[in-house]
């Protein structure tokens, strides 16, 4: 507590004003943060069949392109990872944001926020209060509505007959979950282009690891935990809180320097890269963590520690009215019927080769592309300042090939 008051103090004593000019998107909205760069935003509502209603941002061309109908724009569906938002692909500069890169590529880009995120709050009907019924969903809803809803608002909007979907981290896992149960989405989607590929995370190290650690050993006390509080908001979006902390680590005091914020990165996600720009933490961390529910991160915990993708575990009555059998479900990889593009690091703690060699490569049935790209851990391909080189262009050449009469760059 004494830290917490600590913090707000600090924030007050670094002088907002001055805080506010070196971090401008520290304090920003994310559809400002893509509009600050001069970039065309649009902005939609996906309504999920079970009454969600998400934001999904549209890039739909680059910075020095006009809307263009005698050239082809190839739609992409960018989905985001597991405590971060849309922003996760567009918080650098634009020769570094992965939307940013990809709409001057030429491609018409659409950012979703999954349910609970911060902008993914609003229903229909429900509130997102403590331990709401809004909070009682996990990866299972958010492939299996979010995604598919959003796919359809993409093509409705464009009228394309199929998306190119690019995931990062949880993102990925949702792009084989949402086809694996809804094998008649593989002809909406062009191809899957998966960044920071999630296996189970069986492999897992670092603080993650460490973690599940205390899952597995305190098992009683979060299941009891888990049938008392029912669902609820996890690690919520708090820019006053996290943000003092990032402006502590560009090295805004004496005793406690930048070394600090590397480890705590590290820890979490494997050595940042060379090219990890520190003097944007504070930018990062008002972005990041972004909210979800405890269900979802037991449903993650489950699929790490039995080391298969399966649905959610509820209970041998619940799963009996929800799957029509007492245990969950895994989910079928072999209706996957898109081509595969993995791109993966080694450096990357969190999901890595051996994760891929486990749960992907034997239960995919497609080819698989891509590429390795050394030196990255899992945060890295979304915000590296080098990400363009050595991640975002080579797939945008991939997928410019495909295409005919595409927009000029
Ligand atoms: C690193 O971050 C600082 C602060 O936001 C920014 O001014 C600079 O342009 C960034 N460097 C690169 C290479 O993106
Ligand atoms: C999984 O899907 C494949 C191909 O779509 C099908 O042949 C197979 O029977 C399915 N397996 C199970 C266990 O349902
Ligand atoms: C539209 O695209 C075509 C083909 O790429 C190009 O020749 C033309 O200059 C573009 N027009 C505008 C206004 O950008």
């Amino acid at each position: 507590m004494r830290g917490l008051i600590f913090l707000i103090a600090l924030e007050g004593l670094l002088q907002p004003s001055r805080a506010e000019a070196e971090d401008p998107e520290a304090y920003m909205d994310a559809i400002d943060m893509i509009r600050r760069w001069g970039y065309p935003a649009e902005l939609y509502d996906v309504v999920t069949k079970d009454g969600y209603i998400l934001d999904m941002y549209r890039i739909p061309h680059g910075r020095f392109a006009e809307a263009n109908s005698s050239c082809n724009r190839p739609a992409i569906l960018m989905v985001h990872g597991m405590g971060v938002t849309s922003t996760e692909y567009f918080m650098n500069p634009p020769e570094s944001s992965p939307a940013f890169i990809l709409a001057d590529q030429g491609f018409d880009i659409f950012l979703l926020n999954l349910r609970g995120t911060t902008y993914g709050k609003r229903h229909m009907t429900l509130t997102p209060d403590f331990g709401s019924k809004f909070w009682q969903y996990t990866v299972d809803e958010q492939a299996n509505y979010d995604c598919t809803a959003a796919i359809d608002k993409v093509l409705e909007v464009t009228g394309q007959k199929s998306t190119y979907w690019i995931g990062n981290s949880l993102g990925t896992i949702l792009g084989f979950m949402t086809l694996a149960d809804n094998p008649e989405y593989n002809s909406k989607i062009k191809s899957l282009h998966q960044v920071g590929p999630v296996g189970t995370v069986h492999t897992v190290k670092g603080l993650t690891r460490f973690g599940l650690f205390w899952y597995r050993t305190l098992k009683p006390i979060v299941d009891w935990y888990r049938k008392t509080l029912g669902s609820h908001e996890i690690l919520p979006q708090w820019p006053w809180l996290y943000r003092p902390l990032g402006q502590l680590c560009k090295g805004g005091l004496p005793f406690l320097g930048p070394e600090i914020c590397y480890d705590l990165f590290f820890f979490l996600m494997g050595p940042p890269a060379k090219t990890f720009n520190m003097s944007r933490a504070a930018t990062y961390l008002s972005h990041f963590p972004c909210g979800s529910s405890s269900w979802n991160f037991l449903h993650l915990a489950q699929l790490v520690t039995r080391g298969k993708v399966e649905h959610m575990d509820h209970n041998p009555e619940e799963n009996m009215r929800r799957y029509g059998q007492v245990t969950p479900p895994p989910y079928n990889y072999s209706n996957i019927d898109v081509p595969i593009y993995l791109y993966w690091g080694r450096n990357d703690w969190d999901t890595n080769g051996p994760d891929i060699e486990h749960y992907i490569l034997p239960n995919i049935r497609k080819d698989l592309g891509g590429l390795e790209v050394p030196g990255y851990n899992h945060i890295d391909f979304a915000i590296a300042t080098d990400c363009a080189e050595k991640v975002w262009n080579p797939m945008a050449e991939i997928m410019r090939n495909e295409n005919n009469r595409m927009c000029e760059r």
